[in-house]
């Protein structure tokens, strides 16, 4: 396992222990009340202490199955930093390697591929199987040296969970199960997972967006901008609504996920030309009950992830924060795909159409989104940033406060 104890206690920099300091003299009513300070969305340092102390203990997302059904299928992935390969072995397991030769630490390079049958390093040509296992290393002795090398070395692995279809990665042994953190999400999934649904994976974005993540899920899941940012492109999903607001799933100890289900003005609704409208480009799923043809609901899932239940779809993104201002985001509203689909809808004649038709209405959003991140970002460099005011559509971005609060006092 990977999970190493020296590393989570580095020589602490002196900009982490002053907000660590801050943010424990908070407690879990005053983080609900205001903003977490201004440097745990600015601070390179802080960043480092996300990335090594926070996301190594959290369940990261790192893609699906059915991105690797045969064995021999691999991926690249980074999960907390370190470079991963996420392979299925010849026994059918999928894992997640270290990338990191056990020779001298250079880092193996991997590609998305199908029938790899082993892993060389570049360097000196040590060579590992599926399982991570040495089976190579030219000029390093006799058989007998040979077998006791093979006995003593091989990849380090980190812990692999399968959710819905979906690999989560872990470098913490101890963590809890992925499904703990998650269960308030299972009744979302009734009728979906009687639908068959097949996934169109997502491909990451190449340029990271220049914000940090937190700012990025932030606005993913506040329910009070969409009627002032969103003008045109989500008024058919509105938070208030005369037959029912916003509703917002109570945020527990353990909790992993942060939720909100909107109303639609209309049934079956989905993405198209301008947004969240109708008619949807993606048909609505016959498994699904009434009452979730009439709601969007959408999942935070922090870091790595974020997932909406819509009457056409699963949709979901996957984001890898790189720096305290640098976020990779794979997403319908930028690179297209991240969608689970029913075959009849991946069979339609015009699905490509349809496909491109919902990237365009996503960019719409995307492009109102774009702005104000820039801009809610460059307002935490202000000396005269607020606290915050939360108001009652804002009860989302408290739960975050809450879980972030909860996974720094935690670490620290
Ligand atoms: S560092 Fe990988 S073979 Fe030497
Ligand atoms: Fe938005």
């Amino acid at each position: 396992m990977l999970h190493n104890p020296k590393s989570l206690r580095p020589q602490r920099d002196p900009v982490v222990d002053r907000l660590l300091a801050e943010i424990r003299g908070l407690d879990e009513a005053s983080v609900q009340r205001s903003m977490l300070p201004a440097g745990c969305y600015t601070e390179p340092a802080f960043f480092e202490f996300e990335q090594k102390e926070v996301f190594a203990r959290t369940w990261i997302c790192v893609g699906r199955v059915e991105e690797l059904p045969e064995p021999g299928d691999v991926m690249p992935a980074e999960v907390a930093g370190e470079p991963m390969i996420i392979a299925r072995a010849d026994d059918g397991q999928i894992r997640a390697l270290s990338a990191v030769c056990q020779h001298r630490g250079q880092i193996i390079p991997c590609e998305k591929a199908k029938g790899r049958r082993n892993f060389r390093c570049p360097l000196h040509f040590w060579t590992y199987d599926l399982q991570g296992r040495l089976v190579g290393a030219p000029r390093m002795g006799d058989a007998a040296a040979m077998r006791s090398l093979r006995e003593a070395v091989a990849l380090p692995q980190a812990r692999v969970e399968i959710w819905h279809g979906f690999i989560f990665v872990n470098l913490d042994p101890e963590a809890p199960p992925v499904a703990e953190g998650f269960a308030k999400l299972e009744p979302f999934w009734d009728g979906y997972r009687d639908a068959g649904l097949v996934p169109v994976p997502p491909s990451m974005g190449s340029t990271p967006l220049p914000w940090n993540w937190k700012t990025h899920v932030e606005n993913f899941t506040d329910a009070y901008h969409p009627e002032y940012v969103h003008r045109g492109t989500h008024d058919f999903a509105p938070s208030t609504h005369p037959d029912g607001d916003v509703v917002f799933t109570p945020m527990r100890q353990g909790d992993n996920a942060i939720v909100r289900s909107v109303p639609m003005i209309r049934p079956d609704g989905g993405m198209m030309l301008d947004g969240w409208g109708e008619p949807a480009m993606f048909p609505a799923i016959e498994t699904l009950a009434p009452e979730q043809r009439k709601r969007l609901t959408f999942a935070l899932m922090p870091p790595s992830m974020t997932l909406v239940f819509a009457p056409g779809a699963v949709a979901y993104t996957l984001i890898r924060p790189v720096a305290a201002l640098g976020t990779l985001a794979a997403n319908d509203r930028v690179t297209g795909g991240g969608w689970l689909l029913p075959q009849s809808t991946l069979d339609l004649p015009d699905f490509a159409e349809r496909a491109a038709t919902v990237l365009k209405g996503a960019s719409k959003i995307w492009a109102q989104d774009l702005p104000v991140n820039l801009s809610m970002q460059a307002g935490k460099n202000s000396r005269f940033l607020p606290d915050g005011i939360y108001g009652p559509l804002e009860v989302t971005l408290q739960q975050f406060n809450f879980w972030l609060f909860r996974a720094y006092t935690r670490a620290g």
